[in-house]
């Protein structure tokens, strides 16, 4: 297949990332068709869209007129049948456990045409453990989007076509995002590695009673120039995403203290603080602390 033969993506999976990459599609001229098991989460992806859409044109990314053009591009689907019906390429976006993905390649392998080419949107999961439950393994590599408009990670399996890659490559270029071919396989691909190395090290301050979950972000915002800390960017990922993450790491060469990092993370998830999604996490939103004016200058 060609880029220019790659007409409609079907997502699975309409939580946080879901809804980024959905936009980021339809912004890009493709017609998107979204999945997800739970009607509350299909009902949630306006206000997901809305939110990525009104971050990246305050980013400068794109302009209100055409995240607004675009929406008309990306439709829902309850059905699985409906959505895989005519895919050119199908992004899993569903939870960050190997059981649920396998679950959803073994019901989309089915239901997707022969060309469908298949993609994971994995934080930390290796395509080899992946692509078991999959009959198409020459269309199936794991391609991994951030939370803003920037870098793509592609990661093979063991028998992923180069024409797959290529596609891939193109794919991402089209959305005027850079791809990063993986010269092997590595959970955490390459930024992930590091950027999950800082989460877990902000945390391990904090639940080492060695700061405040404030200061610990005030200290990075400030030295690094950055608009978030690590307790901001763990709100972002979703506190249950991010000790899913740690588990996928866990045991795969990862020196993080995994054990402690979910012990502290687990009062928070029991009692919904997810993060942004839930509008409450380590801080509260829209409108969180570490964003006031001031917040760098407190004690
Ligand atoms: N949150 C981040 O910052 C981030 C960044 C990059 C990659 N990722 C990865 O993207 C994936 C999704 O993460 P997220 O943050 O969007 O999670 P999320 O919890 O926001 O959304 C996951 C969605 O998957 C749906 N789902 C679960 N099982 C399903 C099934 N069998 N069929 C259809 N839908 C199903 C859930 O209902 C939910 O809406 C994970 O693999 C995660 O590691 C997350």
């Amino acid at each position: 297949m060609d880029i220019s033969e790659v007409k409609r993506i079907a997502v699975i999976g309409a939580g946080t990332m879901g809804s980024r990459i959905s936009l980021a599609c339809a912004l890009h001229g493709y017609d998107v068709i979204v999945h997800d098991i739970s009607d509350d989460a299909l009902r949630g992806l306006e206000f997901r869209l809305q939110f990525f859409g009104y971050n990246w044109v305050q980013a400068g990314l794109t302009e209100q007129e055409a995240v607004e053009k675009s929406l008309s591009r990306i439709r829902t689907a309850s059905d699985p049948a409906d959505a895989a019906a005519d895919a050119d390429i199908l992004i899993e976006a569903v939870s960050e456990k190997l059981d649920v993905k396998h679950k959803v390649f073994r019901q989309f392998d089915k239901l997707c045409p022969q060309r469908t080419i298949f993609v994971s949107n994995t934080s930390s999961l290796l395509t080899s453990e992946m692509e078991t439950s999959l009959k198409r393994k020459d269309r199936f590599a794991a391609l991994h989007f951030h939370r803003y408009k920037t870098v793509v990670d592609i990661m093979r399996g063991t028998k992923t076509s180069d024409d797959s890659v290529e596609l891939l490559k193109q794919f991402s270029r089209s959305m005027d995002e850079l791809p990063i071919v993986m010269k092997k396989e590595h959970p955490g691909f390459l930024h992930n590695w590091m950027f999950i190395s800082w989460l877990e090290a902000g945390i391990w301050l904090a639940a080492g009673g060695y700061g405040a979950i404030e200061d610990i972000d005030r200290s990075w915002m400030k030295v690094h120039n950055m608009p978030y800390g690590p307790f901001g960017a763990l709100d972002f990922v979703g506190l249950d995403v991010a000790s899913d993450i740690g588990t996928g790491l866990e045991g795969k060469g990862h020196p993080g203290h995994w054990r402690e990092i979910r012990e502290f993370l687990k009062p928070y998830i029991e009692k919904g603080y997810l993060g942004v999604k839930t509008g409450r996490g380590f801080y509260t939103y829209p409108e969180p602390a570490y964003a006031q004016p001031g917040f760098l200058e407190e004690e």
